[in-house]
Parts: C-alpha cells; sequence; structure tokens
C-alpha cells in the first residue's frame, strides 16, 4: 500500500497481538493526511513509552464518572433546547447534531462562547473530522480551518496560563487541567502542544455526533426487533448504543509500525514493520459475535461482551497503549442520545439511508431526516 508492504490483521487476538504494550508506534503509521486533520504532532498518539503514559493519563482523569454525568446533562440540556425547535418540522439530525455536539464539548470543557463563535469551532470541528479521509481541495480547507482553530486553542490556553488557573487538581475543568499538565520529562506541555490536544477532546466529542445519527437511523431501520420492552430501559439503551458502535463504520483501519520485533502465528514481525489492524472486520468477525451481521443489542446486556473484540475506538489497555480515552465518554453521550430520541414522536419521511461505502467516517446520504411530532421532554 502506498509503494510500502504492509500487513493487515484482523480479530480478537490479533488486536491482542497489536495492543500489546510497548509493541508497536503509531509515529509513520497513518498517512500525513490523516495525521494532520486528526491528532497531529506532539499530540498523546505520537509519543511512545513513559511520555505517553504520563500525558495519556491526563485524558483518563478526565473520564470520572462525575465528569462523565455532566457530560451528560449537558449534552441533554443542548438537545432539549435544539428539540423545542423542531416540533412540527422536519429536521436534518447532520447539521442539528453538529451544532448539539459543539456546544456540549464547549461546555464540558468549561469554555464560555457567543452563538458565532460556536458556529466558527463548529464549521472547523466538523471540517477535520469530515475531511480526514479525503485529498485535494476538501483537505486543504479543512487545513486552514485547523491552523485558524489551533490559533484560538493556544489563545484559551494562555488565558488560562495567565489567569493563573487553580492548580491541576481532581476538580478543576478541562482547560486548567491541559494548561498545568506536567509532563513525564517535568515540564508542561508547550502551549501548542496544548492547545493541539485541547482540539483532541473537542473534535472526537463531535465526531460522537455521529453514533447519535447512527443511532436514530438503527431506531428506525431495526425497530421491529428492538426489545425495549426491558425492566431496565438505561441498560437497553446502552447496550444500543454499544451495539451501533459495534456495527456501524467509522475509522476502518488503525496503523502501528513495530517497535518491538515478534513472531506470531509463523510471521516474523521487524522493528520498522508496518501492521493494518481492521477495526471494522474484527467488530463484526464471526469467530466472536455469533450472527455478525445482525443488529442484536441484548448481545452486549449485562457484562460486556467480548470487550477485546470491540474495537471501533481501538483494542487494549487504555493506560498503557493507545485505546481511545474518550469511549467512556461516546458511549454515555450516545445512551443519552438514545434516551432522548426515544421521549420524541417522530418520523421519518422518503430519503436514501444508505451510508456512503467510501467516505471515514460516512453520514446517512441525505443526512438522516427526521420529522418531528412532538419534541419529547
Ligand atoms: C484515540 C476513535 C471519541 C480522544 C482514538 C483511536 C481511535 C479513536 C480509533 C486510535 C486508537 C489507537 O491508536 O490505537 C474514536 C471514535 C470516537 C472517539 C470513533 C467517537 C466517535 C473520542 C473522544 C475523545 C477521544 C470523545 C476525548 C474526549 C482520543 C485521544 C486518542 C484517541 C486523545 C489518542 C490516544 C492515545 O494515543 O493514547 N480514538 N474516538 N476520542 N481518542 Fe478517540
Amino acid at each position: 500500500m502506498m509503494l510500502r508492504p504492509v500487513t493487515c490483521l484482523c480479530g480478537a487476538e490479533a488486536a491482542r497481538e497489536f495492543y500489546r504494550p510497548g509493541r508497536m508506534t503509531r509515529r509513520g503509521a497513518m498517512p500525513a493526511t490523516v495525521v494532520a486533520l486528526l491528532q497531529d504532532k506532539g499530540s498523546v498518539q505520537a509519543l511512545d513509552g513513559a511520555a505517553h503514559r504520563v500525558r495519556k493519563a491526563m485524558f483518563l482523569d478526565l473520564m470520572t464518572a462525575r465528569r462523565l454525568d455532566a457530560a451528560r446533562r449537558i449534552f441533554a440540556g443542548e438537545w432539549t433546547a435544539a428539540a423545542d425547535g423542531w416540533q412540527g418540522r422536519t429536521v436534518a439530525l447532520r447539521d442539528a447534531v453538529d451544532d448539539i455536539m459543539t456546544r456540549t464539548a464547549l461546555r464540558w470543557c468549561g469554555i464560555a462562547a457567543p452563538d458565532r463563535e460556536v458556529a466558527a469551532r463548529r464549521a472547523e470541528l466538523s471540517a477535520m473530522v469530515g475531511a480526514a479521509g479525503s485529498i485535494g481541495p476538501a483537505h486543504l480547507r479543512a487545513r486552514l480551518l485547523r491552523e485558524r482553530s489551533e490559533r484560538w486553542a493556544r489563545g484559551v490556553i494562555r488565558h488560562a496560563r495567565q489567569a493563573g488557573a487553580v492548580g491541576a487538581t481532581a476538580d478543576a475543568g478541562v482547560v486548567a487541567r491541559l494548561a498545568l499538565h506536567v509532563d513525564a520529562d517535568g515540564s508542561r506541555m508547550t502551549e501548542a502542544a496544548a492547545a493541539v490536544e485541547l482540539l483532541n477532546i473537542l473534535r472526537p466529542i463531535l465526531a460522537a455526533g455521529r453514533y447519535v445519527v447512527f443511532a436514530a437511523h438503527a431506531l428506525h431501520v431495526h425497530r421491529e426487533t428492538i426489545p425495549f420492552a426491558a425492566p431496565d430501559a438505561e441498560a437497553m439503551h446502552r447496550a444500543f448504543a454499544q451495539e451501533v458502535r459495534r456495527l456501524y463504520p467509522f475509522f476502518p483501519v488503525i496503523g502501528g509500525r513495530v517497535l518491538q520485533p515478534f513472531d506470531w502465528r509463523g510471521a516474523h514481525f521487524d522493528a520498522g514493520d508496518w501492521l493494518l489492524l481492521d477495526l471494522y472486520g474484527t467488530n463484526r468477525d464471526p469467530a466472536t459475535w455469533p450472527a455478525p451481521e445482525t443488529f442484536r443489542p441484548e448481545r452486549h446486556l449485562g457484562a460486556d461482551a467480548a470487550p477485546e473484540a470491540l474495537v471501533p475506538q481501538g483494542g487494549g489497555d487504555p493506560v498503557d497503549g493507545h485505546r481511545c480515552p474518550g469511549e467512556d465518554l461516546t458511549v454515555a453521550l450516545t445512551t443519552e442520545a438514545i434516551a432522548r430520541l426515544r421521549t420524541m414522536t417522530w418520523q421519518v419521511p422518503e430519503q436514501d439511508l444508505s451510508l456512503p461505502r467510501n467516505r471515514f467516517p460516512p453520514w446517512p446520504r441525505d443526512g438522516m431526516r427526521i420529522s418531528v411530532a412532538a419534541a419529547g421532554g
């Protein structure tokens, strides 16, 4: 691929090997165009060893139950405010959800923003997510918007530092945690690196809006098969969110280059070798998932089914490896969205509900338009 040899791996066992602590690095493992719009240079994903562990701990510290509850409450408030205006209208969830997620992300991080700024951030963040897999004019436009976003984020970090923001205590806001975080080498991040990491929180929260739209899609497409009469609605909503994450397409693969040579299934991998783990295929691997193509939320009820094979956000241990630190937040927001969607009365007008197979992540082609009769509580 791209004139380099690459080995593609798929399945739970492959994910375990790929994610053995210290075995792989993300440096040089993804196309530069993707890296520039997503994680970017100097970010936690570009680090290895102790430097990675210390920076990663800061992200994981943000995912306490209290902060996840706060995120759900903020999202629910933003949803309700938006949904009040949907009554009696047809709205494209694609557009409406981007706005809700941008507002949720900014508020969760403790950043007050007037409507004009929300619109600017929304345009920047959604361009980064939407153009991550593209080249040409769409990519260049997203790069320009990203530069604008980084300038803004550097200002946010600078301001927090000048204001002598409260120490990096467990209760500090997200921006203060970033601004005052001390890396493994004993120094604070540069202003530019802290800004990149702030975008690494805001952008994926907007990206999680794809799962909100996919959840609406699944509620419609699979409505006959959903056992919503289950006694514990919250557990069922969460299981539904997990099945959405398992089956709907997002990032298809994750790349890594070998740091520590190893042998597996008769093959030898040397330092520098390039591997791709098939996230999409692992989520549908029949060796782990019975009837893998069937949308069946119940499989996630009770203990998480096969956590090592549910890898839309990476595999392995998030502390020691590169698994996404935002997984619990993504599940929490998607679960809340499903609860909100179920309190509304809505129908799906005639439209193209298919998901393009050449875009990552995709939108339903017509934006998942819904006609709302009652916005619910
Ligand atoms: C890493 C997916 C939401 C922050 C990753 C990785 C994937 C991913 C595939 C790479 C894993 C690897 O390199 O092995 C997603 C998806 C999301 C999502 C599909 C939702 C739609 C979030 C959220 C946050 C977040 C909500 C933070 C608030 C990060 C960070 C990393 C990461 C900082 C780098 C971790 C590291 O290198 O150690 N994500 N993510 N993500 N994600 Fe997410």
